[in-house]
């Protein structure tokens, strides 16, 4: 049996935020056309040969059960002109199409939706899912990757804010 921690939820976020991140949006579309678009910082490089990376996900998520139908799912690597992506992907109460709806992007291998002005995108394949509390792993299989030449820097997030990188830290 597990302890019961000697901290709440809250703690535990505001703990976990102090590691600063880059921010990726992440998109997919079902074989019924079916569109996702969420905005995910929990992106990490997995294994260089094979290509893999990770990313999680909320299992109470509305983009959770159309990730695990998509024949390929893209990550995009945000850049800092790229914020109001990552507030729009983040809202919940709209649907993957209305998110979508409001940025610029093209159709990519099987129809997964790709936003072009993006400093760096992998797509590619569902390999393994991994169910761990309120959170599902998801590891990719890469087969295709975009790097857009002289782009700007990544967006970053730190402590519950979007950051440019060498600004001070908010308080
Ligand atoms: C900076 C940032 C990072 C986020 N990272 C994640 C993440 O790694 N995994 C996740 O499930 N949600 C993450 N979210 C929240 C989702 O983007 C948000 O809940 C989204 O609306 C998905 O919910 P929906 O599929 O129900 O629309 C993040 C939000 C922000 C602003």
């Amino acid at each position: 049996m597990m302890a019961q921690p000697l901290f709440d939820s809250t703690e535990f976020r505001q703990v976990c935020g102090h590691f600063p991140t880059g921010v990726t949006a992440v998109t997919a579309v079902t074989g019924d056309g079916v569109m996702a678009a969420l905005t995910v910082n929990s992106f990490t490089s997995v294994s260089l040969r094979p290509a893999k990376v990770l990313f999680c996900v909320i299992s109470s998520s509305s983009s959770f059960p159309i990730l695990m139908e998509s024949d390929r799912i893209a990550i995009h690597i945000l850049g800092q002109d790229q914020e109001d992506v990552a507030r729009r992907f983040a809202t919940s109460g709209l649907t993957g199409a209305q998110k979508l709806d409001g940025v610029s992007w093209v159709p990519g291998p099987d129809r997964v939706p790709l936003l072009p002005g993006t400093p760096a995108i992998l797509a590619g394949r569902r390999d393994e899912v991994i169910t761990s509390g309120d959170h599902v792993i998801v590891v990719l299989d890469i087969d295709h990757v975009h790097l857009k030449p002289s782009s700007v820097p990544a967006l970053s997030f730190y402590r519950g804010r979007f950051v440019a990188p060498g600004a001070p830290a908010a308080e």
